[in-house]
């Protein structure tokens, strides 16, 4: 009996010691030290950022506040909404033509489980490619079988099972569209059986005014919203439209830039050529110092679509805490969404003493277009652009 005791005092001391060594027991909060992302809290995943230095395994964020689900009833435009860039060129993917891929990958997870992490939006470059539409990337303009990832209506299904099995979730798709074969986009929607949860582009606002509120989009059911970026393109060509690579556009540009096309801004940040070990270092801190950069440029708004590469890697908070504190500032005017409460007034946030930053993320003042021209080789990869809502006509 005494024996017993003994060996279960030894059992449970040498457990207590290996929790406090190692943080095995409990969960661990972002920032500390993993060995795998189970010791991790939900949300976070353990990984290493060799780009900045960081040799230590760390939990990671990878899942974002869903800001509808702090404050409701906002208008559409007063949501930030996470999007990965060319979402579906999945790391370690084969090509669904049975060709091994050799094109960039941008994203390293399923389209579900994006959307399950909160990315709520999608850019995805479609293509004209063996009499279907194709997810692609291309060699001039041109899809070839080691450059498609997979036909789009795949992707698009599962984004049609996450609006069935999410009945109060919106879903923003941004396309590159490359798509000539007349009502192409149009069949392929419908294939995915998207139909149903189209926004039409009649209640789209003019004039720069406020969209619907995200509760009148869900009671109506008009949870998908998908934008073409060919009139952004044209805009950009005639150099009126705010896309200007390596800069925000200038505030004079901004103003000068008409009330319709004002309505969202889209804020992308990643390189020419994706980068699946630099991209944890892009998505830390220059990823919070360029968002607040595009913030003065934009005329003072925050971006409503955050836009990156590898959205899961960074070396802490990442693309996921850059949204949260987007939309913090949107949604009621504090530093971060987890702020926010329901029916507060706009700016009035208690910020629990523990929390209190030493030293607030300062708006950027000295580190924007200067820094940026003394840097060339980020000059490729940042564009601020005012989103032009140009739509399907389905
Ligand atoms: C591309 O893939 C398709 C579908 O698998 C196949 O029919 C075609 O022959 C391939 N083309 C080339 C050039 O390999
Ligand atoms: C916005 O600007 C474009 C191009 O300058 C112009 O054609 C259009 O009429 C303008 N729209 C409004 C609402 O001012
Ligand atoms: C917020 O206000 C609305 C409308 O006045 C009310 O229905 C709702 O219950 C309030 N929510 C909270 C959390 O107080």
């Amino acid at each position: 009996m005494q024996n017993t005791n003994v060996i279960h005092f030894q059992l449970i001391t040498s457990l207590i010691i290996t929790c406090l060594v190692f943080g095995f027991c409990t969960a661990l909060k972002e920032g500390e030290t993993c060995a795998s992302n189970d010791n991790c809290n939900s949300g976070l995943h353990c990984e290493t950022c060799l780009a900045n230095g960081n040799l230590r395994p760390r939990c990671t964020r990878i899942q974002s506040v869903n800001p509808t689900s702090k404050v409701k009833g906002l208008p559409y435009n007063r949501y930030s909404w996470l999007t990965t860039h060319n979402s579906f060129a999945r790391l370690g993917q084969r090509s669904a033509t049975g060709s091994l891929i050799l094109a960039p990958s941008n994203q390293q997870d399923s389209i579900t489980d994006q959307l399950n992490n909160g990315v709520r939006g999608l850019m995805l470059d479609m293509y004209d490619f063996l009499n279907d539409i194709w997810l692609c990337h291309s060699f001039g303009g041109q899809c070839f079988n080691y450059t498609a990832f997979q036909p789009a209506v795949n992707v698009l299904t599962e984004v049609q099972a996450f609006l069935d099995t999410n009945p109060s979730e919106i879903v923003t798709i941004i396309i590159e569209d490359y798509v000539t074969s007349p009502r192409g986009l149009t069949k392929v929607f419908d294939a995915a059986g998207l139909r149903k949860f189209w926004f039409p582009v009649s209640r789209m606002p003019k004039n720069g005014g406020n969209w619907p509120t995200v509760d009148d989009m869900v009671q109506k059911n008009q949870r998908l919203v998908v934008f073409t970026s060919k009139s952004a393109k044209e805009a950009s060509e005639d150099g009126n439209g705010g896309m200007i690579p390596g800069s925000c556009p200038n505030r004079g540009r901004s103003v000068a830039m008409n009330a319709t096309s004002r309505s969202l801004v889209l804020f992308n940040y990643f390189p020419d050529g994706a980068d699946v070990i630099q991209a944890c270092k892009d998505n830390s801190a220059p990823l919070f110092s360029m968002m607040n950069t595009c913030y003065d440029a934009a005329g003072h708004r925050w971006p409503n679509f955050i836009a990156v590469d590898f959205y899961r890697r960074s070396d802490g908070g990442g693309s996921s805490e850059a949204t949260d504190v987007a939309n913090g500032h949107m949604v009621c005017g504090c530093e971060n969404i987890a702020l926010c409460k329901a029916n507060m007034t706009f700016g009035v946030c208690k910020v629990p003493e523990a929390d209190r930053a030493p030293a607030p993320r300062s708006i950027a003042h000295d580190c924007s277009f200067t820094y940026l021209e003394s840097r060339p080789v980020l000059l490729q990869w940042l564009l601020c652009m005012i989103l032009v809502p140009i739509l399907l006509h389905l």
